[in-house]
C-alpha cells in the first residue's frame, strides 16, 4: 500500500471533487496542504451536496481531516465553513479535524489588501479570488504572519498584529483603502481563539504516527500545476506550490510519504481569472464546451473561460508536477462533437515550442499548434468500461496519453461517483 497524492494538471476546476472523494472513502487521513479558501470542491453523497473550501474532503465520508502549515487559514471562514457543513449532518470536531498550529492565518486585512491591489491594477488584473491568499502567503515569506499558535499568546499576537499592521496599513492608505485598527483585530482573534485552538496540534506528530501505523493518507491539491507560482503561467498564478511534492513540505512529512501521484485533469481545458490560455476559444464551442460542462466557478461563480486539451501544457505539468498517472475528467462533454483538436505545442513568432516558455511577451504570443482528431457521434456519458466507450474516444484518450507521456489511470464519465473508469488503484504498490 502506498499513500496517494491528488493535484490538478491545468488550471483548476478539474472535477478533483468526485475524485478525491472517491479516493477519500478508501483511505485513512486526508490532508490539504496548500492553498486556502480560495479553493473550492463539490460533493455530491446521496442527496446531499456539500460545498468545502478549506474542510479536507474525507470529512464527508468520515475520515480524519488534516489542514497542514502549508495551508493559509482564514478563522472566520473556517468556523463559518464547519457550522454549514455541521447543519447539513457531518460531524466536525477536534476528534475528526486537526490543524497544523504552524499553519499562516489570513485576515481581513489580507483580503482588504488583494481587493485593493486588484482593483488599482484594472485591466492588468490577475483576477485572483480576492480571498487574500496572496497577501497572506506574502506576509509568512516575509516572516511577520501570524500563525494559529499566536492564537494561544495574547502578548505575542498583540506584538505581532504591531508589526503587521505598520507594514499593512501603509500599504491600504497608499491604495486609498480604509486601514485596520488594532484593537478590534486583537479583540476579534481573541474571540475566534477558544473555538479554533481546540483543533490545533503540530499535525507532523500525528501523521508520523499514522505512517508508523500504516494509515493510507490522501494528501488533496488545491488548485493546479499551471497555476504553481513557480511553475505556472507567473504573474497569473496563485501564491503556492501547487505540485505534488508541496504536500511533504506543506504538511511536515518526507518526500517518500507523498506516495503515487493522480493528476486531474480534464477531457478539454477550463481557467478562470486573467491570463495566458493558448488553446481557448472564443467562438461557438467555446461557448458550447462552457454550457455542457457547467463551467461556472465554485468559489467565486465566474464564466470559466474553455479551450481545447492542451497536451504540451499537460505534460510540462506531469514533469513538474510530478504526476504517475492522469485522472481524465468530464469526457461525456466532448460527445457529439464531430471534429476535437489537441494542443501538441507553441509557435512563437515562428519558433516553434513543445513547452510554454515563461517571458510574459512570449507567452502572450503563443499559437497553439493543433493536432486534429476525428469525434465520436455515440455517448460516452456513465460509462463504467472501456467496452462501452466508443472507438474513437479510447483513440482520443490513447493519443493524450501519448503526448502527454503519463498513462490515464482513471476515466471519470459524468459527475455520478460510480460513473468512473478505473484502470489502476492508486493505492496499490
Ligand atoms: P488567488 O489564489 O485568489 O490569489 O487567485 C490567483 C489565480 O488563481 C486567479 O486566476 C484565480 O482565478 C485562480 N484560482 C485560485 N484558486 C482557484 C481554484 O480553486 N480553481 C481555479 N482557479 C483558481
Amino acid at each position: 500500500m502506498t499513500n496517494v497524492t491528488i493535484i490538478g494538471a491545468q488550471w483548476g476546476d478539474e472535477g478533483k471533487g468526485k475524485v478525491v472523494d472517491w479516493l477519500a472513502s478508501r483511505a485513512d487521513i486526508v490532508v490539504r496542504f496548500q492553498g486556502g479558501h480560495n479553493a473550492g470542491h463539490t460533493l455530491v453523497v446521496g442527496d446531499q451536496t456539500y460545498k468545502l473550501s478549506l474542510l479536507p474532503s474525507g470529512l464527508v465520508r468520515g475520515k480524519l481531516g488534516i489542514i497542514g502549515n502549508g495551508v493559509v487559514i482564514d478563522p472566520a471562514a473556517l468556523l463559518n465553513e464547519i457550522e454549514r457543513v455541521t447543519a447539513q449532518g457531518l460531524v466536525v470536531t477536534p476528534e475528526t479535524l486537526r490543524i497544523a498550529d504552524n499553519a499562516t492565518l489570513i485576515l481581513p486585512l489580507h483580503a482588504a489588501l488583494d481587493s485593493a491591489r486588484e482593483a488599482a491594477r484594472g485591466d492588468k488584473r490577475i483576477g485572483t479570488t480576492g480571498r487574500g491568499i496572496g497577501p497572506a502567503y506574502e506576509d509568512k515569506i516575509g516572516r511577520r504572519a501570524i500563525r494559529v499558535c499566536d492564537l494561544a499568546e495574547p502578548e505575542s499576537l498583540s506584538a505581532k498584529l504591531d508589526e503587521l499592521l505598520l507594514h499593512h496599513n501603509t500599504l491600504l492608505a497608499g491604495l486609498g483603502a480604509p486601514i485596520f485598527k488594532k484593537q478590534e483585530l486583537l479583540d476579534s482573534l481573541l474571540a475566534l481563539a477558544p473555538k479554533l485552538l481546540p483543533f490545533a496540534e503540530p499535525v507532523w506528530e500525528r501523521l508520523a504516527t499514522a505512517r508508523r501505523a500504516g494509515d493510507r493518507i490522501l494528501f488533496e491539491g488545491a488548485q493546479a500545476v499551471m497555476l504553481d507560482i513557480d511553475h505556472g503561467t507567473y504573474p497569473f498564478v496563485t501564491s503556492s506550490n501547487t505540485v505534488a511534492s508541496t504536500a511533504a513540505s506543506g504538511s511536515g512529512v518526507g518526500p517518500a510519504a507523498v506516495g503515487r501521484v493522480l493528476g486531474i485533469a480534464k477531457a478539454y481545458c477550463t481557467r478562470v481569472g486573467s491570463g495566458p490560455f493558448p488553446t481557448e476559444l472564443h467562438d461557438e464551442t467555446g461557448r458550447l464546451l462552457g454550457e455542457r460542462g457547467h463551467e461556472f466557478g465554485t468559489v467565486t461563480g465566474r464564466k470559466r473561460r474553455c479551450g481545447w486539451f492542451d497536451a504540451a501544457l499537460v505534460r510540462q505539468a506531469v514533469k513538474v508536477g510530478g504526476i504517475d498517472g492522469l485522472a481524465l475528467t468530464k469526457l461525456d462533454v466532448l460527445d457529439g462533437f464531430p471534429e476535437l483538436k489537441i494542443g501538441v505545442g507553441f509557435n512563437i513568432k515562428g519558433n516553434m515550442y513543445r513547452h510554454l516558455p515563461y517571458g510574459a511577451a512570449a507567452q502572450a504570443a503563443a499559437e497553439p499548434i493543433f493536432e486534429t482528431m476525428e469525434g465520436w457521434l455515440g455517448s460516452t456519458r456513465g460509462a463504467r468500461s472501456w467496452a462501452e466507450l466508443p472507438a474513437q474516444a479510447i483513440k482520443y484518450v490513447r493519443r493524450i496519453e501519448e503526448l502527454v507521456e503519463a498513462p490515464v489511470t482513471l476515466l471519470s464519465t459524468s459527475p455520478e461517483r460510480d460513473d468512473t473508469i478505473l484502470m489502476q488503484d492508486p493505492f496499490t504498490d
